[in-house]
């Protein structure tokens, strides 16, 4: 059977009036009528509650949480390993249609019956708006979904070319022999949903360890796979803490894959690890390890560039959702000819941006998602100036209701300072102004100021300029976007990921990603 039509979900408006905004804002109210929410571990499909809990507090009003979380005790996380593997087979041996069919009924259940509930989760505990919400938990979580089971169906379709007589060769993709560990992040409801469902759509099974200032919407998406028919023990929610679900995970003969979001440092610490149990022998397998980490994403304009649009862009790509994407513009790169005109029209743009309460209307941004984010973004503001840096605007915070940051452009005569380097995951451009014919040079700053290499964009009107910052700058970003903000890329459309200190580039939204959770047997036949 070949599968319907795969398109991308359309996204909606909610504009002033309309019927979808008042549906969004009654799940709203009504959420924040029965929260604190309290969110099990979910093993077999049965909730379990342990006696350590933890809190998702809500970024827009920390005196609130949206739910208490039970973490993962040893046993819980043994036994969450232990019943997945044991259910392995099964989930293999199904038909891959009727796996196919759950991911699909899972993605109409989010576009459909559970949109509002979803986006009001992302919302309240992510501090999305309304849009960076829609963009996310209901667009690209269904197009995950369902472009995930087109490009299986692509994968499963390679085969070998030739055929000598009387032979037919065959190529079966196996499921790793083992688990996934699936470690998401709290910026995007849809990675946690990717995370787990794409390892699970090539049959193997998953424990999921979400981020915990995720949890709810998180969970919510692990309820909607159950609701969708997929057997329960084969991706295992397991909420807790990384020194305890992690690490049991990586001590496990099973364990099979690594499928990561997160930071570097992070992903770094888990692969030493890993390879350390693959030097003493400790894993039946090779384990995979696939990850998205940081990014120091640039936008290098040309004097060439439509600046208005240019202005646009780089608003949107460093404070939509306050900067908090992997994906986000941080470092701006301006010739002089062009600076001032621009800089006058990025700081109007920038003075019409209301920040508030994410679920608010009119805030374009929200708050930063917790305490130490707040802090670490103060602390690179402060350090730039430091190291002086002319803070253009914004570089103020209040963390007194909400972790709310201004919006902050800093310009730096320091092409190399911190602010130019170190990952921020905030509201924070730096902008730097180079000379008009010092142009292989800023090809040569975006790439060796920092290690990563995640996304990029350029703005130029002029091909041949385009083409030749397009050709310094191929391995700058795993993503590069031309004369577009370097944020939101779209399943089927761009795949995602990037290299260097970015990840492993496997591409999140593509065919190739699936095959690192795969196995390949050949078979050969006679006749
Ligand atoms: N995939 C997300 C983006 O492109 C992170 O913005």
């Amino acid at each position: 059977f070949k599968i319907p039509q795969v398109e991308n979900e359309p996204m909606r408006s909610y504009a002033p009036g309309s019927p979808e905004r008042k549906r969004l804002e009654d799940a709203i109210t009504k959420m924040k009528s029965e929260l604190p929410f309290d969110v099990p571990c979910v093993i077999n499909g049965q909730e379990i509650r342990t006696n350590a809990t933890g809190k998702q507090p809500m970024p827009s009003c920390h005196a609130d949480h949206l739910c208490t979380y039970h973490k993962a005790d040893e046993a819980t996380v043994k036994r969450a390993i232990r019943d997945a593997c044991a259910a392995q087979k099964e989930w293999e041996d199904m038909p891959w249609n009727d796996r196919a069919a759950i991911f699909l009924k899972a993605a109409d259940l989010i576009s459909g019956k559970y949109r509002e509930q979803i986006l009001a989760a992302t919302m309240l505990g992510q501090g999305k708006n309304a849009w960076q919400a829609e963009i996310d938990a209901a667009a690209e979580l269904c197009d995950f979904l369902r472009f995930g089971v087109k490009y299986v169906e692509d994968l499963y379709a390679q085969q070998p070319p030739k055929n000598a007589p009387n032979t037919w060769n065959r190529v079966e993709y196996r499921a790793l022999e083992g688990f996934t560990l699936a470690i998401s992040p709290f910026n995007f409801t849809a990675i946690g949903g990717n995370l787990a469902a794409t390892p699970a759509l090539v049959g193997n099974v998953v424990i999921w360890k979400p981020s915990p200032a995720a949890t709810y919407s998180n969970y919510l998406i692990h309820k909607v796979f159950l609701e969708a028919g997929l057997p329960p023990s084969v991706i295992q929610f397991v909420p807790g803490d990384p020194e305890v679900v992690v690490q049991e995970a990586l001590k496990d003969r099973e364990f099979a894959a690594l499928h990561f979001t997160g930071s570097t440092a992070i992903f770094r610490m888990l692969w030493k690890q890993i390879g350390e149990g693959v030097g003493e022998g400790r894993y039946r397998s090779y384990p995979r390890i696939v990850g998205e980490t940081g990014g120091k994403n640039f936008h290098f304009v040309h004097r060439s560039a439509d600046i208005k649009n240019a202005v646009q862009q780089a608003v949107r790509g460093a404070f939509e959702y306050q900067g908090q994407k992997c994906s986000a513009l941080s470092r701006l790169y301006v010739p002089a000819s062009i600076w001032p005109q621009f800089k006058e029209q990025l700081l109007a743009e920038t003075a019409k941006i209301k920040v508030g309460p994410s679920e608010k209307w009119d805030n374009f941004m929200g708050p930063v998602i917790g305490k130490p984010g707040f802090d670490k973004i103060m602390g690179y503001i402060a350090k730039a100036k430091e190291e002086g840096g002319e803070v253009l605007c914004g570089g103020s915070g209040d963390d007194s209701k909400g972790y709310f940051i201004q919006p902050t452009i800093i310009q730096t005569k320091d092409p190399k300072s911190v602010t130019m380097r170190e990952e921020i995951f905030g509201p924070v451009i730096t902008a730097y102004v180079y000379n008009d014919d010092e142009i292989e040079k800023t090809f040569e700053l975006i790439n060796t100021t920092t290690d990563y290499a995640l996304t990029g964009a350029i703005f130029a009107q002029d091909r041949s300029a385009l083409i030749k910052a397009s050709n310094a700058l191929r391995h700058a970003a795993g993503n590069v976007y031309y004369n577009e903000k370097c944020t939101g890329a779209v399943v089927g459309q761009q795949p995602f990921g990037g290299s260097r200190a970015s990840g492993t580039n496997d591409k999140a939204g593509s065919m190739s990603i699936f095959s690192r959770f795969v196995s390949a047997r050949s078979i050969k036949e006679s006749f």
